[in-house]
């Protein structure tokens, strides 16, 4: 059998396609490398699928088609040996609809929700907007990587709290939390009786080949408290055209997620359910080349950033980013500064995380040195 190849290494121009990662910085000299979408085309069946779908030419209202109902359960029993039944599934057209609904869901207005920081910003904003309180419990910063800090968990936990949004694997720190750890936190969930929101977006690329990705709601403690939200977004690259999924195995669970998302939150488009069931149905290849395209770039960049004295970085377990400490240089603004030496990155402070940089590794190996070899520059002028 001959192996297909795809084509990860040439650089392919986003600029004024109306892209919110390369349309950000006027100055064409910045290198666009913050939010987290890749600069690679997704999988060619997935491009296939799209042109035959457009070529139709109506694009009425939709309903999940009955194949990505069978292939996204599939997906979920061949890669994490999870049993999920049709009935489980919510369809989302966005993964932060589904955190915000989630919010909305549990609990009343005045109440108060948890999570741990760093974390993907809209973690930090969706309480508010359903006027919830927020509490934030940094997470633990060990030797080689970041662990929840279930002492300071303890202690802040209030009469109030209803709610733990979890990240795994963890945006930015990129941590893919064990069995133990998820067993600790859900017995701290099932002790507050807290229902938990666990937001897995980023658990087909697993990066390091020790470790594997486990939902949470597998837990038999977990399964009635727990809302998880997947999407084929991130892994796939179609994050731009909305389709994600919420697994509710509890019936009441799942009737306040539905009435909470009831006439405001729009169905999934057409184009989004045939892009997923696309890549779920034939990606596979595509994301296995991807995942060993990524560890190399992972390698390149903790090497790089290990070498420029004033930065340091953990290990990266998962996803295509990377959380670099800029603190033992003492920048003021490091977003700024990077931004004037033309790499764009996304700033720490606004995952509480302030002297952190965040940089999107899922590039061309061309483009990544050019941003590493900025970065370096910047770094020795200093
Ligand atoms: C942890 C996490 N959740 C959700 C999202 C965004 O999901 P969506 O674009 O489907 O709203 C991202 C995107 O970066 C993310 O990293």
């Amino acid at each position: 059998m001959t192996e297909i190849t795809y084509d990860f290494d040439t650089p392919i121009d986003r600029r004024h396609t109306a892209s919110l990662k390369w349309d950000r910085y006027k100055d064409p000299d910045v290198l666009p490398m913050w939010v987290a979408d890749m600069d690679f085309k997704s999988p060619p069946a997935v491009i296939q699928a799209l042109h035959e779908r457009v070529d139709h030419g109506i694009f009425g209202y939709s309903r999940p088609p009955a194949s990505l109902v069978e292939s996204t359960l599939y997906m979920l029993k061949e890669r994490y040996q999870w049993d999920v039944r049709p009935e489980w599934l919510v369809w989302l057209p966005g993964l932060v609809t589904g955190l915000n609904v989630c919010c909305r869901a549990v609990g009343q207005p005045g109440d108060n929700i948890m999570t741990a920081v760093p974390v993907y910003p809209p973690f930090l904003t969706a309480p508010a907007f359903h006027r919830r309180s927020l509490t934030t419990v940094p997470l633990q910063e060990g030797e080689e990587g970041w662990h929840l800090d279930f002492n300071r968990m303890e202690k802040a936990i209030t009469p109030k709290t209803r709610l733990f949004i979890l990240c795994n694997p963890h945006n930015p720190v990129g941590r893919v939390f064990t069995k133990d750890e998820l067993n600790q936190l859900v017995f701290f969930c099932e002790k507050h009786d807290l229902v938990i929101c666990s937001d897995e977006i980023h658990c087909d690329l697993i990066l390091d080949t020790a470790k594997t990705h486990f939902p949470t709601a597998m837990l038999d403690a977990a399964a009635h408290r727990t809302i998880t939200l997947m999407a084929p977004s991130k892994t796939y690259n179609i994050a731009g055209l909305g389709c994600s999924f919420a697994i509710i195995p509890d019936g009441s669970l799942r009737k306040r997620f539905k009435l909470a998302k009831a006439g405001i939150v729009p169905d999934v488009n057409i184009l989004a359910f045939v892009a997923a069931d696309a890549a779920l149905q034939y990606g596979e290849p595509w994301r296995l080349a991807l995942i060993d395209y990524l560890r190399k770039n992972r390698n390149t960049v903790i090497r790089a950033i290990r070498d420029i004295s004033g930065l340091t970085i953990k290990s990266i377990e998962a996803t295509y980013l990377a959380w670099i400490d800029t603190r033992p240089a003492g920048i003021e603004n490091p977003a700024r500064f990077f931004e004037k030496a033309g790499v764009g990155l996304n700033d720490g402070k606004e995952f509480d995380g302030p002297g952190f940089v965040r940089l999107n590794f899922g590039c061309p190996k061309a483009t990544l040195d050019i941003g590493l070899s900025k970065i370096a520059d910047a770094m020795a002028s200093i």
